[in-house]
């Protein structure tokens, strides 16, 4: 192919075809106008491919000096906006070549010696991949921080913990944050599994066999930092798998879609909690929207949204994986598809972790270097709500089977305890002590203690139970894990 002869708009690749392609088949095909947002990566590749080119004797040293001068200029038109990306030299890679040549002439018809769009394009995706899966790891750490800062602050704060959204036992506020950074905790760890098997190199592959000239293809991946935790290279090791397979990609985007349920289900709380019949949270104003007809009303906008983009990533983590489906070995334009799931994954992940660090732990002040403007904790409600829901009721049981009751006879004495305390409207702790002695004569005062939602909380000393003692210990080992 003559880059020359695209640059002319002849349209057609070589004189094998007899007709240039219609207008509706060129924008069908086209990608430019979305992947050419791979420019830096795919500028990258092509200088590291040079500079081995060159230090191989496949190139000479001049041609490669050539292509870094070109390389340069083109980064500079890109980023001032001066570049002309046309639609008919079809992808980001032909309109930097073609743009190359033009530049410095044969020296740019020498950079795709030994390389094929095949093992380019494949690069260019894993390289701007694992970038953003590093900005992503980044936001994951903030977050969790927001998540920490928020759970510090209200260790000691109760609220009902719910099974089938039924009051089940106190819980602290704290602990119910840092089950949230558990998750988000191994998302980050999913991310950097996959960036490991990202962060390979196809270049080299060519078209799908291999080439016949003498790559260095380890050069190549050292310069392109596509190095292991020891500081090897890493190369993908069979040339039809490096340019077809795309399942770096979706392992990516089961990440993602994986942190985007949890967003989602934090989401679903934090909008129950700030509904007038929670009232336990109040998020900042500038997340709410109003209504355009009833003035009384601040919709939690941003969760509610978060909520339904999760389903726009899961349906991206489909689109990928289906795409790969039945695709023969080795490259098939299929493949030109990822792009866009892939690239709306990254940012609705990277905008929704942004948003959420700064809606739930505030931003920073600069003067005052503080925080301010994050979720703020109603703990009243909290432990209203608690009182309502008998939450304290296993206590009960608890307490009657260290008198010695098997615990089954246990969990029935106090259905009947509960049970005359809902017919009196109160709660198991307002029942005088006469009265729960008919239902077992081995509960005596301290029975109270016991049946008290701080009792409660502060009995559950189990590793990873909600013990403000045990949040502590947690909390501990998050801040030094995160620094
Ligand atoms: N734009 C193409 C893609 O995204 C680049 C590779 C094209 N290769 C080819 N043989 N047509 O996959």
């Amino acid at each position: 192919m003559s880059t020359n002869q695209l640059d002319k708009k002849s349209n057609a690749w070589s004189a094998l075809f007899s007709e240039p392609m219609s207008d509706l088949v060129k924008r069908y095909t086209s990608s430019v106008f979305f992947d050419k947002r791979l420019w830096q990566a795919d500028i990258a590749g092509s200088l590291a491919h040079a500079e081995m080119l060159a230090a191989q004797g496949i190139i000479g040293a001049e041609d490669h000096a050539c292509i870094v001068r070109g390389m340069t200029q083109i980064r500079t038109e890109i980023e001032s906006g001066q570049f002309e990306w046309k639609l008919e030299l079809e992808d980001v890679h032909l309109n930097i070549e073609a743009r190359l040549t033009q530049l410095v002439g044969d020296a740019g018809k020498r950079l795709h010696t030994g390389r094929s769009r095949n093992d380019q394009v494949a690069t260019d995706v894993r390289l701007w991949l694992r970038d953003e899966m590093d900005l992503i790891g980044d936001l994951l750490v903030e977050l969790q921080k927001s998540l920490l800062d928020v759970a510090e602050k209200n260790v000691e704060v109760i609220l009902p913990g719910f099974t089938h959204l039924q009051v089940a036992q106190p819980v602290s506020f704290g602990h119910h944050m840092l089950a949230y950074v558990e998750m988000f905790s191994r998302d980050a760890e999913r991310f950097e599994e996959v960036r490991r098997r990202t962060n390979r190199l196809p270049l080299g592959a060519a078209a799908l066999a291999g080439t016949s000239f003498p790559l260095d293809r380890e050069r190549v991946a050292r310069k392109l930092g596509m190095v292991d935790a020891q500081g090897q290279p890493q190369v993908c090791q069979n040339s039809l798998d490096a340019v077809s397979d795309r399942d770096f990609a979706i392992e990516f985007t089961a990440a993602a879609a994986l942190c985007m349920v949890h967003i989602s289900r934090m989401s679903e709380e934090l909008i129950l909690w700030m509904s007038q019949n929670f009232g336990f949270i109040k998020i900042a104003d500038r997340f709410t929207t109003g209504s355009s007809i009833m003035p009384q009303k601040k919709n939690p906008d941003v969760p509610e949204l978060a909520r339904g983009k999760t389903g726009r990533v899961v349906g991206h983590l489909m689109g990928l994986i289906t795409l790969m489906k039945g695709q023969p070995l080795a490259y098939n334009k299929d493949n030109q598809e990822d792009k866009e799931p892939l690239f709306d994954t990254v940012d609705t992940l990277k905008n929704t972790l942004r948003i959420f660090s700064e809606m739930v732990g505030g931003q920073l002040n600069a003067a005052s270097g503080q925080k301010e403007g994050g979720m703020t904790v109603n703990s009243q409600p909290m432990e209203a709500a608690a009182l309502r829901g008998y939450a304290t009721a296993t206590d009960l049981a608890d307490y009657l089977v260290k008198k010695g009751l098997p615990f089954r006879d246990a969990h029935e004495v106090v259905a009947h305890a509960v049970k005359a305390a809902t017919s009196h409207q109160v709660d198991l702790s307002e029942l005088p002590l006469s009265v729960l002695q008919e239902f077992n004569p081995t509960i005596e005062k301290d029975v109270y203690e016991v049946l008290s939602l701080r009792g409660s909380l502060h009995a559950r000393t189990t590793l990873g139970g909600t013990a403000p003692a045990q949040v502590r210990i947690q909390l501990a080992r998050h801040r030094v894990r995160l620094g």
